[in-house]
């Protein structure tokens, strides 16, 4: 059985980042808090519970620590209601994502309309929506596009995790329907590599595991994309879920990672195939 990594893929720089400044910050004294979970990713977040850091969903919980923003970021509200309150704030936007914000705030401040290309529930769509103090119209689909109106001058961002071809198809609709509009391709480098190495993987093996969580928005979209091109795609989280009877009569696995999957997790499920393959 011959294994391959896809060329791209596992912990990006936002998340790397992110989860480097809270383990720093909890070297001090102070009680560390994390407004919601850090990264998409259970195994992540129980190290962090272990080592006293603790996910909370309102900023005063944290009111005898130190709030860090997770590289998703977080509304403006956010910010102020911390500030206000005196509580210490780390910001971990990643700093990809914290353009987007600013963009979005700028020209929300000029009296733009704003767009979200992207998924409404996702926190990071909801945290830049916090920056236009939440009056963006968010689309996530052609349909979605297809029911927006002229507001008069347009701003268009788009979440960073999002597919490309989507996003493509999405943009022709909404510049047919506004006469105004400023685009920017906010999609993160990072997640189109991830993606079209995922794709070109996919493409040349016999079946492809796709490791990270089940709430990891990227990681769901990996595994719709190699899902496209190869029918035994398989999206787990650890090891445990890896079922190697499944792959007996494969002779080439290829696998990817979502950009909060860490890369012990993916050393530990390459460990467990070998391990397979070796048996009699
Ligand atoms: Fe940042 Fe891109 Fe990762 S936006 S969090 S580096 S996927």
């Amino acid at each position: 059985m011959k294994i391959e990594v896809a060329r791209h893929s596992g912990f990006c720089y936002g998340v790397e980042r992110a989860i480097k400044i809270t383990e720093e910050a909890n070297l001090g004294e102070n009680s560390i808090y994390t407004f919601g979970p850090l990264i998409h990713n259970e195994q992540v977040v129980q190290k962090l519970e272990k080592s006293g850091i603790k996910a909370v969903d309102q900023v005063d919980e944290a009111q005898d620590g130190t709030l860090i923003i997770r590289s998703h970021g977080a509304p403006q509200s956010v910010l102020i209601e911390a500030e206000t309150r005196g509580i210490e704030v780390i910001d971990a936007t990643c700093p990809y994502v914290k353009k987007i914000q600013e963009k979005v705030n700028g020209f929300f401040n000029k009296g733009y309309a704003i767009i979200i290309v992207g998924d409404s529930n996702h926190p990071e769509v909801v945290g830049i929506n916090g920056w236009c103090n939440n009056q963006a119209i968010i689309v996530n689909s052609i349909e979605d596009a297809e029911k927006v109106e002229d507001n008069g001058p347009t701003c268009m961002v788009v979440q960073t995790t999002f597919r490309y071809e989507i996003y493509e198809k999405i943009l022709q609709v909404l510049e047919n329907r506004i006469e105004e509009i400023v685009a920017y391709n906010t999609i993160c480098a990072a997640t189109s590599k991830r993606q079209n190495a995922a794709l070109d993987l996919a493409k040349r093996v016999d079946a492809m595991i796709v490791i990270g969580g089940k709430h990891s928005s990227n990681t769901v979209k990996l595994a719709q994309i190699c899902a496209g091109v190869c029918k035994n795609t398989y999206h787990i989280q650890t090891y445990f879920d890896l079922m190697v009877h499944f792959l007996e009569k494969c002779d080439k696995i290829g696998i990817t990672a979502g950009a909060s999957t860490p890369d012990w997790v993916i050393d530990e499920i390459i460990h467990k195939l070998e391990k397979a393959d070796a048996s009699p």
